[in-house]
């Protein structure tokens, strides 16, 4: 009753604070509310923020150049503490409808976060209008949200490819035995294609050309059927509109060192996991999440180098969102699985 009660003023929420993108889990709808790019509309010359998330990301390329597009977090972290803070009070709100008590926030954090950063993210939650802000470990948050049993006594291995970092954990007993945090992820990937194609073709192409580049043709092991994709941009030479042919062999010849670097990552943690732990692995295998997983044969890539068997989540861009949201929903797992 008192729960209930509760609940008509209040509303927790689990917050997947992305470089890429930010998700809002609520607690009392049970499902995420807000699913949008973290990018913040900035007017260049008063650094007045404009818009946020999706409405950011419209404006721009559609405006003249007093209005700057900024992505507030870099490589995982907080790279702009007042766009953060504009950015998480515009989803916080987004997310609460009308309630009349500050939520409880839980936000997901990457595992080799400092002192300083987190408190950082806090400090930008509690600023935006959060009572109570815990943390999670992303990779935490992400098993959880792909629902490998992280309560067994035994191993479970996840691999989280987001836009800015690459979170690899062995957990067991709701607890991180063993964590890495690369800064790789997909906006390498992305960078990576851009150098190839200044290298290899003479062409310049943006950010958003490179990612459409790994989305439609990206791979990192030989595909059944090998493709072929138009790429414009600008010729550097003659400085010229340029439209030329690229094939998906090239695209991943040029992966090949961002992914090289998450291979090495994964047997290092596999190599500094106890036995008994490294033994579950062979059955229970790994699970790889986050928009990275998304990359075509990166399973098959993993499952090559490991020897292991390796799983795709179903919905590898929701993962830590739904982790927060699930260990929201029991207060002893979110206090076992949480910091404050
Ligand atoms: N189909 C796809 N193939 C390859 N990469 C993809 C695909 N779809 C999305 N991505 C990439 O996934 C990345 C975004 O993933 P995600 O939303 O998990 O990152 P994030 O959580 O915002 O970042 P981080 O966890 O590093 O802070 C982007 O780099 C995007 O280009
Ligand atoms: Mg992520």
């Amino acid at each position: 009753m008192f729960h209930k009660f509760k609940n008509l003023f209040s509303n927790d929420l689990g917050i997947d604070l992305g470089t890429a993108n930010a998700l809002v889990f609520s607690k009392e709808q049970g499902r995420i509310v807000v699913r949008e790019p973290s990018v913040v509309a900035v007017e260049a010359f008063s650094g007045k923020v404009l818009a946020v998330g999706e409405e950011a990301r419209k404006m721009l390329g559609r405006t003249p150049g007093d209005i700057k597009a900024v992505r507030p977090m870099k490589d995982g972290v907080i790279a702009h503490i007042e766009t953060t803070e504009e950015m998480l009070r515009y989803f916080i709100k987004k997310a609460q409808s009308a309630k009349l008590i500050h939520p409880q926030v839980l936000v997901a954090v990457p595992s080799g976060i400092t002192e300083v950063e987190k408190r950082a993210v806090k400090d930008s939650a509690t600023n935006a209008g959060a009572r109570l802000v815990r943390l999670i470990q992303q990779p935490m948050a992400s098993a959880i949200g792909v629902g490998l049993p992280v309560g067994d006594p035994a191993g479970n291995m996840i691999v989280d490819i987001g836009g800015g970092t690459c979170e690899i954990a062995i957990i067991s007993l709701n607890g991180i035995v063993l964590s890495r945090s690369l800064r790789v992820g997909g906006d390498e990937f992305n960078g990576t294609i851009q150098e190839h194609m200044k290298r290899a073709h003479n062409l310049l192409i943006g950010e958003r050309t490179s990612e459409s580049i790994k989305i439609q043709i990206g791979s990192a092991y030989p595909m059944e059927q090998e493709a072929t994709l138009e790429v414009k941009g600008r010729d550097l030479s003659s400085g010229l509109p340029k439209t030329i042919t690229i094939r998906s062999e090239e695209i991943r010849e040029a992966l090949k060192a961002p992914l090289d670097n998450i291979l090495e990552a994964i047997r290092v943690t596999l190599n500094d996991c106890p036995p008994e732990l490294a033994a579950d692995l062979i059955d229970r295998g790994i699970m790889v999440a986050g928009g990275g997983a998304l990359l075509r044969g990166i399973d098959r890539l993993i499952a090559q180098d490991t020897n292991l068997p390796v799983h795709v989540a179903d919905d590898p861009l929701s993962a830590v969102a739904e982790g927060t949201g699930s260990a929201l929903q029991d207060f002893k797992v979110l206090k076992r699985v949480s910091s404050l």
